[in-house]
């Protein structure tokens, strides 16, 4: 899909977007319609406004209206965007309701129903009159275009035999804006590379998890690293795993056949300052059968989804060192499925993790939180100065916030308080959760210095916790995603399947943390 900004009387002519607003009812015939500033050159125009005082276009919320321009005889080509030059087949009415209420939400929304519109109509041309979206800065009303447009007309095929892949993709999108300056060009160049990342990081957790294994992410990883001048690769194998004593990570990973894989990736933005630095870490589970406490079938029926963490940290890595903010950044992803054979971790084993802390599994479907104890010692070794872990962590983050938000823990209310307005502008919206006192001491263990669960009670808190006790004081917050890495409809610019949350974030927060 292709972005491009245009003046007002260019642009492809398959379908122009014109947005319209429920004020534009109370407009009699003959009188000037609002949006026909940019659409008429600021004079009514007699076949519009016959079709509004009729109420076909009311300009409600939601509202979508096809004009085929074609069967209008006295159709008047007058305005610069209706004229000699430009003139649609097909114009679509949308309504975002009341003018005075728009929100980028609103557009991002309103531009991924529209292009599943456009796609159903098998049109691969679109025209939008950006200028049409009053009440919030161009800029951010373009790349709020721009996102809709590219997440919401996603769907995940590869594995559609062609005869039943549905072949209708949007391939241009012209923007039309009449002035445009370096700041709205750069907001498209950021949406359209931030929204191909999370569309990346979709397809990896789309993907089934006999395809995208360990290594699978590893290859993944060492192709687009290659593929990016900014961006380096490190790659831990079993071998380096076990000299860096990565005990725990490696009791996970002891019950696949599949070897695990450290992934490190390293983009340097402001070299003469290192300790200028955050690490995204994400958690890498390929497939979480549950091990040997083995999960029932029916809830290992996502657990590809159990990577998401890694994929949006992966490819989030790859946009933000194409997109050059003034700060460093490295990506760590601990790669591994979590499987019940022969060789794995049982119940009851205490396992000295890579910091020394020594940990009793209660319970090996609780792997998640293992991988991340070694992950975060091994950047603070490194000197990591903050870190956001994502993670697909616990089906309690189901329970207590649902599908639609992020939960938020950690022990720095900065960082989280970045993160959640990153989350605001991105539309991943994120709600902080709380670290107390009193569920922390359910981690505690008789035999060994923690376990790996607190029992049912504030599950995604005592996960949240567990990941703490390993942090110590780096500035840290941990986003559980479990409840908002799928989706099982297609929800305005979400699209059934996995959702890239949080990639898009991570990419804007970084951006914060850079100014
Ligand atoms: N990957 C799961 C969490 C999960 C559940 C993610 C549902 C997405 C949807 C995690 O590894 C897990 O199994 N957690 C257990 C922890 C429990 C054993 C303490 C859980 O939430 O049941
Ligand atoms: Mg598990
Ligand atoms: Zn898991």
């Amino acid at each position: 899909m292709e972005f491009k900004l245009l003046n007002n009387s260019q642009g492809n002519q398959e379908i122009l977007i014109i947005f319209t607003y429920s004020h534009i009812k109370k407009y009699k015939s003959g009188e000037e319609i609002p949006f026909s500033k940019q659409f008429n050159n600021g004079k009514s125009d007699p076949f519009l406004s016959n079709i509004i005082e009729s109420g076909e276009i009311s300009g409600n919320k939601g509202e979508q209206v096809l004009l085929h321009t074609m069967m209008i005889d006295d159709f008047k080509y007058k305005s610069s965007h209706i004229n000699d030059e430009l003139k649609p087949k097909r114009i679509l009415f949308y309504g975002l309701g009341d003018h005075e209420k728009v929100s980028a939400d609103d557009v991002r929304e309103a531009s991924a129903l529209i292009s599943r519109r456009v796609k159903s109509l098998k049109i691969q041309e679109v025209s939008v009159i950006v200028e049409t979206i009053t009440n919030i800065d161009i800029s951010v009303a373009v790349s709020s275009v721009v996102e809709g447009f590219a997440l919401g007309s996603y769907k995940f095929e590869e594995f559609k035999s062609s005869s039943k892949k549905k072949r209708n993709e949007i391939k241009t999108i012209d923007l039309l804006i009449d002035k445009f300056d370096d700041e709205i060009k750069k907001s498209v160049e950021i949406a359209s590379t931030t929204c191909d990342a999370s569309l990346k990081a979709r397809d990896l957790v789309n993907r089934p998890p006999n395809i995208v294994n360990p290594e699978y992410l590893k290859n993944y990883s060492v192709e687009m690293a290659n593929a990016n001048e900014n961006l380096s690769i490190e790659i831990l194998d079993k071998k380096e795993l076990e000299k860096l004593e990565m005990r725990t990570f490696l009791g996970v990973a002891q019950g696949s056949k599949a070897d695990p894989y450290g992934i490190i990736l390293n983009y340097i933005g402001d070299s003469g300052n290192p300790s200028n630095n955050i690490w995204l870490i994400g958690k890498g589970i390929t497939f979480d059968s549950g091990g040997l406490s083995l999960k029932p079938s029916m809830s290992m029926i996502d657990m590809k989804s159990d990577m998401s963490g890694g994929a949006s940290v992966i490819t989030a890595m790859d946009a933000i060192a194409k997109l050059k903010p003034k700060i460093n950044v490295t990506g760590l992803c601990l790669a591994t499925e979590n499987m019940p054979g022969g060789g794995a971790q049982r119940v009851g084993d205490i396992v000295t993790s890579m910091n020394g802390k020594t940990i009793e599994i209660e319970n090996t479907d609780a792997e998640g939180r293992l991988t991340l104890a070694d992950a975060v010692e091994f950047a603070n070794q490194r000197g990591a100065s903050k870190i956001i872990d994502v993670a697909t962590l616990t089906g309690a983050m189901v329970i207590s916030l649902g599908h639609g938000l992020i939960g938020a823990f950690g022990n720095n209310n900065d960082l989280i308080q970045t993160l959640i307005s990153a989350g605001e502008k991105t539309g991943e919206k994120i709600w902080h959760m709380p670290l107390d006192e009193t569920s922390k001491k359910q981690n505690r263990s008789k035999v060994a210095d923690i376990k790996n669960t607190g029992g049912r009670a504030a599950g995604s808190v005592t996960a949240a916790h567990f990941i703490g006790e390993f942090v110590g004081d780096t500035p840290w917050v941990h986003l559980d995603i479990a409840g908002t890495a799928m989706s099982s409809t297609n929800k305005g610019w979400i699209s059934q399947g996995a959702t890239g949350y949080p990639c898009r974030t991570l990419i804007e927060t970084v951006f914060k943390l850079s100014y």
